[in-house]
């Protein structure tokens, strides 16, 4: 068996020793939404480091553990902690999580991150619906051997990001009166952050804001079948654009400051979404 389903399988097997229950959505919650899941109804939660054969995170302030519960009458995994390329996985690896969590039931994805922005016009703070994205600069999780099992050897992206999923966000916005951007995300490996002329070049590649997940979990998603969305909270304006440095701690601030209008907009867009499905 190829190797990387045989982990997923192990981890599968490991994880419903722990649980029974059966989610219907996904969600992976990224910087300044750390504390979402003190809103859910929480039934169960399993840390990562619980399920054999699980990658654990490595990097301070990502909590890591998943937590089974409801957001209104859905019933929900939620990713607290990701893990991420630059900490050394492999890509198989990065997206295992996502992969499992399908296994588990989940038919649709919400992808969460901070990012730094790259319009002209975006101010620290703003949400933003994804639209599409960039993961041209990072490996693919699906390099290697198609597994057959989850996929095919060659997924259409063409509308990796739901249009019906983004019209019920978008209308969530709305009727919370939440202000809601809308552009394409780039996914870059990191750890560092990127350099003005990066910035250039990317904003010249039409993204409109820049961070270091996500586009790849979406990937494995899209392979397996997922329905997907995603948001991104812009945490800060990105290299360049305002003449100082970068610091990862004013990301985890401007992320906490925007938290609750972001928390809001993805708990009405789950029960929206929920009504829909
Ligand atoms: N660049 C990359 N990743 C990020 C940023 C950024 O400016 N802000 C939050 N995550």
């Amino acid at each position: 068996m190829n190797p990387i389903y045989e982990k997923l399988m192990q981890c599968q097997r490991s994880l419903r020793g722990l649980t029974d229950f059966q989610p219907r959505m996904a969600l992976v919650l990224g910087t300044g939404l750390g504390n979402f899941a003190d809103g859910i109804r929480v039934v169960q939660t399993v840390e990562y480091s619980d399920i054999v054969g699980f990658p654990v995170s490595t990097v301070e302030g990502h909590r890591g553990r998943y937590v089974f519960g409801y957001i209104d009458a859905v019933p929900v995994v939620v990713m607290q902690g990701r893990v991420h390329y630059y900490e050394g996985y492999e890509m198989a690896d990065v997206v295992l999580p996502i992969r499992l969590m399908k296994c588990m039931g989940a038919e649709i994805l919400m992808a969460t991150n901070a990012s730094g922005g790259i319009r002209e016009s975006f101010r620290a703070g703003d949400l933003m619906l994804i639209s599409d994205h960039i993961a041209s600069f990072v490996p693919s999780p699906l390099r290697g051997a198609n597994l057959d099992e989850l996929g095919p050897r060659f997924p259409d992206m063409t509308e990796a990001y739901d249009p019906a999923l983004r019209a019920i966000i978008r209308a969530a916005a709305v009727k919370e009166n939440i202000p809601l951007q809308e552009g394409v995300y780039l996914q870059l490996p990191g750890p560092q952050f990127e350099t003005p002329a990066e910035i250039r070049m990317a904003r010249a590649l039409g993204a409109d804001a820049v961070g270091m997940s996500t586009a790849c979990e979406v990937i494995a998603a899209r392979h397996m079948g997922m329905r997907v969305c995603g948001i991104s909270c812009v945490s800060n304006l990105a290299a360049g654009m305002t003449g100082g440095p970068l610091l990862h701690e004013e990301v985890q601030q401007n992320a906490d400051l925007a938290a609750p209008r972001f928390q809001a907009l993805v708990r009405k867009s789950i029960a929206a979404i929920a009504k829909s499905i």
